[in-house]
Order: structure tokens, then sequence, then C-alpha cells
């Protein structure tokens, strides 16, 4: 996957730059050619010599060279890159980064680059955790940089690593899980063009008076990888959601967003939406009870215990089950406990769905409030088993095969 791929190796002042021979090692068995950077504290832990040894190719750290006082081009190693990555990433250079101090030739090839930066934050977990360290990483990854989160093996949304260097071929693989993805995402680009896609997203709430409601622990996250996904590959998305955070932001004018809250408004919203979608995967965590009467007023503290009766909400999927057409696909999802691959296939067979998908609470990192998930598609023919993966690589799984069908 990186064959011929030409990747900035940017290194910097920290004891995990020995690790820096093997991310070259592997880069270049994997077909790259690699060009050293080094900041002038990277050369204390690490000498030139063994690194150009392994690339093959003279190091740079300054801006003109001593031999003979030719000028180091940061511009034109923007241009030539496929990638940079700046592994280990002090916090130091963290910080010169996200603030543009370009006092050495690292941080002046960075600011010039015009390919995607990975950086694989290395230091002790208190520098790792301290404010300034977190707010550089936050700026840096708002500026379209990949962190590569330390002790995790993903590229980072949020941060919470453990400040030691990822291992080299957890990194090496990040790079390679990003150019596959740049790869198929070329060739999926219109993929879905002409496609409406029903999605719906998030929990639900159900009032039992003006200021209580019974919910769930659902993100969102699940749903609105899933809308992006579509909407990246062509598709007009319907994404209904229940309240989610503010942060939950769909990144395609092709989405188009409805905000329901209770079951009841979310389940309206659906059966209007779904005669003229040619698929709908139902992501929503839908509230199965809801009370039976709400309250018009606070409900008061009377010493007594409380009792709330709840009444079954509307089925959503299996509604949807019943109304589908010839050429309609319909793709639900199970979270479950235990019997989990039973449970999945008697759900898949009730509500109609053609396949489901299923994540199982006993998997670490995988169900609500995770950016990752773990899961299996299950149809009536058999099913796939994934790894772990972050949300907006498993929303990928899901459609294509949502797409194969
Ligand atoms: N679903 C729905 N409407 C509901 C409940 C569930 O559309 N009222 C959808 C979910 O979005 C999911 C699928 O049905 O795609 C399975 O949800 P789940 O809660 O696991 O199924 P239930 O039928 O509620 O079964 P359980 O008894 O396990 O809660």
């Amino acid at each position: 996957m990186l064959e011929g791929k030409k990747i900035v190796l940017g290194i910097t002042g920290s004891i995990a730059a020995y690790k820096s021979c093997l991310i070259i090692r592997q880069l270049v068995k994997r077909g790259a050619e690699v060009q050293v950077v080094i900041t002038p504290a990277g050369k204390e832990f690490i000498t030139p010599i063994t690194l150009s040894a392994l690339t093959s190719k003279p190091v740079i750290s300054d801006f003109f060279s001593q031999r003979d006082g030719t000028w180091h081009s940061h511009v034109d190693l923007g241009l030539w890159a496929d990638a940079m990555l700046v592994a280990p990433a002090t916090a130091s250079t963290i910080g010169k980064m996200a603030h543009g101090v370009a006092d050495n030739m690292l941080i002046t090839t960075y600011l010039s680059m015009k390919a995607p930066v990975f950086i694989a934050p290395a230091m002790d977990l208190d520098m790792y955790a301290h404010p300034s360290t977190q707010q550089n990483l936050r700026t840096l990854q708002a500026y379209g940089n990949h962190i590569i989160e330390p002790g995790t093996g993903f590229l980072a949304s949020k941060l919470e690593g453990k400040g030691r260097m990822e291992e080299p071929e957890n990194i090496v693989a990040c790079l390679e899980r990003f150019f596959a993805q740049q790869g198929s995402a070329e060739g999926r680009e219109n993929s879905m063009k002409g496609k409406r896609v029903l999605i719906t997203a998030g929990p639900t709430y159900e009032k039992i008076d003006p200021v209580r409601f019974i919910g769930n622990y659902s993100s969102g996250k699940m749903g609105f990888a899933l809308a992006n996904e579509c909407a990246s590959r062509g598709a007009q998305v319907e994404l209904v959601c229940g309240p989610v955070s503010a942060s939950m932001q769909a990144s395609s004018p092709n989405v188009h967003r409805t905000d329901v809250e209770s079951a009841q408004e979310m389940f309206e919203a659906c059966k209007a939406l779904f005669p003229s979608m040619d698929s709908a995967i139902l992501c929503a965590a839908v509230a199965d009870f809801t009370p039976e009467t709400t309250a018009t007023e606070k409900i008061k503290r009377t010493g007594e215990d409380m009792v709330i009766r709840l009444k079954p909400n509307p089925d959503i999927a299996a509604s949807l089950g019943q109304m589908k057409k010839e050429g309609q696909t319909l793709v639900g999802f199970a979270l479950e406990t235990n019997d989990e691959e039973s449970n999945a296939q008697a759900k898949l067979k009730k509500k109609n769905f053609d396949f489901i998908v299923l994540n199982s609470l006993k998997d670490e990192g995988a169900g609500f409030r995770t950016d990752t998930n773990k899961i299996t598609i299950i149809t009536a023919e058999g099913k796939t088993e994934f790894p772990l993966k972050s949300k907006p690589e498993v929303a990928k799984d899901i459609i294509d095969k949502l797409e194969e069908i």
C-alpha cells in the first residue's frame, strides 16, 4: 500500500528517536521513499549517519548544507511528499508547529507541507496531559493534522493517550490505512450518486415532566459517521436524529438533518421519508417505552415511592420493514449483551432487514460513547466479523456492504 509513496519523516529530540529507525525500516520495506528532516535536538539522540544509511538519502537538518552551502528547500519538500510524519514529536515541536515558530528546518518544512501531516507524540504522561500540550494538539487537529494517539494505534479523534510514542508498526499501519482509504475514496466518490438514504441516529428522550426524561447513552457518532460516508460517496442523506450534543455536525451539504426528541417524533419523520428512499439505516437507540402520561408540571417530591407507568413505543424498524418495497434496502443495528448472534438473527427476520450490524457490549471499545466500534454484519446467508476500528472506518465497511446488495 505504501509502494512509491514519498514520506518526509521529521525526527525530534526525544528518547524515542531510536524508534525512528524501525519506522524507516518498515516504511522502506513497504516500498516507500523516506526523506528524514531532523531537529538539532533530534541529532543528540540519533546520528544522521544511521538515518541516511537506512533511507539511502542525506539527512536534512540545517537550512544550508554544511559541505557546499547549498540551500535546502523546504518548499520543494512540501511539494515532493505524499505525507509528512513527525515521529517522535516532542512537546516543544508540537508547540512550535501549533504556533508557527519556524526556527528549524523541520518546522519550515511543516509549514510548507502540501501533503497530509501525521504526528506521533512522545513525552512523559504529565507533559502529554498538560493543558498546554493538549491545547496545542487540538490546535494542530483543527488545522487538519492527524494525531496518532499514543498507545491506541489509531488516529485520535479525542485526546486521551498515555504520552509514550505509539509503536512503530502501529504508526506505519495508520499511514497504510490512511492511504488505503484515500485510494478507495477516490474510486468511490460518486458510487452512490442519485441514491437517497435515510439514517436515524442518537438517542430518543421520553418526557416524564417538563424537566425530566428517560433517555440512553447513545452519542449519535455512529449515525453521523454513516451519514458522512454516504454523502462522501455522492448520496443524498436524510438524517433523522434524536437529541445529540451540539458538536455533532454533518460534514456535507448532502446531509439534510431533521432533529426530533421522542421515539414517536422519530417514527413520524421516518414514515414520511421512507417511501422516497432507496435505503434506510436505523442506527438510533430508540427508547422501547415511554411514560403513559407526561406531567404538565414538574413532579414534586412527596416522600412516597414514585411509579411511572410506561407504554410501548412504535417499533420504527419493524414498521419500515413492513412498508419496504422491492428495490429498497433496510439495515438495522443490534446492541446485545448476551446470545448476541441468535438475537441479531431473530431481529433480522422480525424487522425484515436486509442485514443487521451487531455490536456486543462484551467487546471493549464497542457500543455507546466510544470513538471505536467492533461489528459483525449478519445477513440471512451468514456473517462477517470485523476488527475494532474507528467509527468512520466502521461506517465505510457498513456502506460497502450496503452498496454490494
Ligand atoms: N429500533 C427502532 N425502533 C424501536 C426500537 C428499535 O427502529 N422502537 C431499531 C433500532 O434502531 C435498531 C433495531 O431496531 O436498528 C434493533 O434495536 P434494538 O433496541 O436492539 O431492538 P428491539 O426490537 O428494541 O429489541 P430489544 O428487546 O433487544 O430491545
